[in-house]
């Protein structure tokens, strides 16, 4: 494993800064400084130490949290209003949510201190389907479902192809589900209003394969490694 990785690994710095630690002369592997920022180190033997102090990789946490409304999906707000990481407060490592949920969206929200996979799993080229419920303003028919499917034009591009369905029909309301497979900002709200029928409620209940079953809001579990790795070769396709 290369050790800018190992640094930033152990959360002391990102990758690059942990490049320009090595650089600095700061970080010794057995007792020896190294200057190659390309350095190879077997985790399992090898005693790094930045700054003279040793240091071990961070362990990796994967959350699934169902996130009530009312929470910001960030590591902190300058204007002191509850977050994400609020709910996870009693595991003592920085964890950071995988992607975003609005202020007032509910469900369910990956959080992780993993780097590398929270990027396969927000990448913008992989595809884990994100399936949300939203209620929405007004009769929605099947006309709106099918446009909803084939793409809406919004101001940053038309929507990939996503899939559809009413799952209730009230006079003024209904509840849509819908699935898309892309992760524009506040994309479900700005999908529907352009149809005109703008969400009062919304709630994102499964990503890939992953629900919400017997995780209560405001609660987490634990991902097993099976799950993480399903929702890695999820988001590789391969
Ligand atoms: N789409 C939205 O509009 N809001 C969210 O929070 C998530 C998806």
């Amino acid at each position: 494993m290369r050790l800018a990785k190992y640094i930033a690994d152990s959360g002391l710095a990102s990758r690059r800064r942990a490049e320009q630690l090595i650089a600095d002369g700061v970080v010794a592997v057995n007792d020896v400084t190294v200057l190659e920022v390309g350095f190879n180190v077997d985790p399992q033997h090898d005693q790094i130490s930045v700054n003279g102090k040793a240091i071990r990789p961070m362990t990796k946490v994967y959350l699934l949290l169902n996130k009530p409304g009312g929470y910001l999906s960030s590591v902190g707000d300058p204007h002191g209003r509850p977050t994400v990481v609020d709910l996870v407060r009693d595991i003592k490592v920085r964890l950071y949510p995988v992607g975003r949920l609005d202020l007032d969206t509910e469900g369910l929200l990956i959080m992780s201190n993993d780097g590398d996979f929270m990027n396969l799993m927000i990448h913008p080229r992989y595809h884990i389907p994100k399936t949300y419920q939203a209620w929405v303003k007004g009769r929605i028919g099947n006309k709106e479902l099918k446009l909803l499917c084939q793409g809406i034009q919004l101001e940053d591009g038309i929507t990939a192809p996503a899939q559809a369905e009413l799952l209730q029909v009230h006079p003024d309301r209904a509840l849509v589900e819908i699935v898309l497979y892309e992760g524009r900002k506040r994309q479900v709200k700005r999908m529907l209003k352009a149809i005109g029928h703008p969400v009062l409620a919304l709630k994102r209940t499964a990503f890939g394969f992953l629900t919400l079953h017997g995780v209560a809001p405001g609660k987490y579990r634990h991902l097993s490694t099976t799950e993480i790795e399903r929702l890695i070769f999820l988001a590789r396709g391969s």
